[in-house]
């Protein structure tokens, strides 16, 4: 059975390995390191199968710029599943437990740049995240609110960690 539970330092390199698997190049994993360094991860989530690492997923906090207030929000980046355990659910359980911690956190949307037809399926929308003032746009630059209306309150430019390199 696959359970997900948020990372520990012991799980640092279990996690890169896991991104250089998914994404076969190591740029995914130093992202994840330049984040965790920087302190702008807001849930960073390891999923497991009995003892085996296979699966992982995190979120970062996003600002905007202007001096209105904004909604708190977080980007989902990266995600990765190893080749082996790749449809089998994985993702799902790891995208559900993080928007979980997410909302936990307070964050009221989440913003991902990814697979157009992978994250409608969890409420993701790209006409939802058309509105943005971002780096991004088009079909695969998507938002969920988890608080309904909070983007209408996300008026300035949108902000994405210096990890990045945006
Ligand atoms: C995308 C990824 C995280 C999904 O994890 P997963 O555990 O395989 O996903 P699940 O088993 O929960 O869901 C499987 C579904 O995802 C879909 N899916 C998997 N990879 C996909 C991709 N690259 N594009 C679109 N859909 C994809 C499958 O087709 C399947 O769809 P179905 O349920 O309609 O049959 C995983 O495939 C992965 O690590 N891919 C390589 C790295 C990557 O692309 N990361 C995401 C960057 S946005």
């Amino acid at each position: 059975m696959i359970s997900v539970r948020p990372e520990t330092p012991a799980d640092h390199a279990a996690i890169r390995a896991i991104n250089e698997a998914a994404f076969e190049q190591p740029d995914e994993a130093d992202l994840v390191d330049r984040l965790r360094e920087s302190g702008d991860v807001v849930a960073s989530l390891i999923a497991e199968e009995e003892e085996d690492a296979i699966g992982h997923i995190l979120f970062s906090r996003l600002t905007m710029s202007g001096s209105g207030d904004f909604p708190p929000l977080a980007a989902l980046a990266p995600m990765a599943v190893v080749p082996d355990w790749q449809g089998k659910e994985a993702g799902t359980l790891l995208v559900a437990a993080g928007l979980g911690e997410c909302r936990a956190r307070g964050v009221e949307a989440v913003i991902v740049l990814g697979h157009a037809d992978y994250y409608p399926r969890f409420g993701f929308s790209a006409s939802l995240a058309a509105g943005l003032d971002a780096p991004f746009s088009g079909e695969s630059f998507m938002a969920l609110e988890l608080e309904p209306g909070a983007l209408a309150r996300a008026q300035g430019k949108l902000i994405y960690p210096a990890a990045f390199g945006l």
